[in-house]
């Protein structure tokens, strides 16, 4: 019976019961022997065109590729949402944080929470925004899309 309640609480606390899967552990644990990064993989190889995420030798049928291309059926779109994102934005936390705080999933895992909305810095309790006014080295015009790729990340390691 004790048995039987334990596991039965394990069930319900497993990442598995409803919480949103980690893409980037996922990448790590299956693409990245072959691929690399997977920013700088979808950087490199991949291209946006109105809208829809082409390869580079797969272009009108990238998504039926990956579907018989090591990838599970439920992270298809998800993985390909991610691998849009990474396209489309600049390698800017690789190029001014990452040295310090390591790759973007890994500091979002550790160092990052919504709260009410906001991106929220576990342990200094402030507002991601606020906090990179004075930190980080950021034209005032590169901290919102920092922010904005800060949750997308956070979200992509199922932490949102
Ligand atoms: C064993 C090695 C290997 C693994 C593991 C692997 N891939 Fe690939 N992948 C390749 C090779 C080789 C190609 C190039 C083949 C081609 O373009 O037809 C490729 C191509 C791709 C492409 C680009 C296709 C194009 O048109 O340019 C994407 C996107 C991709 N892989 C995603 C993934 C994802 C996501 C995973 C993990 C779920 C993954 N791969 C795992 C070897 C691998
Ligand atoms: C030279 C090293 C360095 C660089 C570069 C750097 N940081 Fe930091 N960052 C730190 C340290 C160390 C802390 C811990 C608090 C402190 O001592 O300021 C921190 C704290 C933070 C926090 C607060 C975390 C929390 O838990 O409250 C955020 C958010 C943050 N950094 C984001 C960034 C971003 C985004 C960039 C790039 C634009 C960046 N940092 C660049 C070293 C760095």
């Amino acid at each position: 019976m004790r048995h039987l309640l334990t596991w039965a609480i394990a069930a319900l606390l497993s990442p598995a019961a409803g919480a949103a899967p980690d893409l980037h552990d996922y990448w790590d644990g299956r693409c990245r022997e072959c691929h690399g990064d997977s920013a700088a993989f979808a950087r490199s190889t991949l291209r946006v065109e109105g809208g829809r995420l082409l390869g580079r030798h797969h272009t009108e049928d990238l998504a039926t590729f990956l579907r018989q291309h090591y990838l599970t059926d439920d992270l298809l779109v998800p993985v390909m949402q991610m691998l849009q994102a990474q396209a489309t934005t600049s390698p800017l936390f690789k190029e001014k944080c990452a040295g310090c705080h390591g790759t973007a999933a890994d500091f979002a895992r550790e160092s990052l929470v919504m709260r009410d909305g906001v991106l929220v810095g576990r342990a200094s309790g402030r507002a991601v925004r606020d906090y990179l006014q004075r930190h980080g080295k950021l034209a005032p015009s590169q901290i919102a899309p920092m922010v904005a790729t800060l949750e997308r990340v956070l979200g992509e390691v199922g932490g949102r």
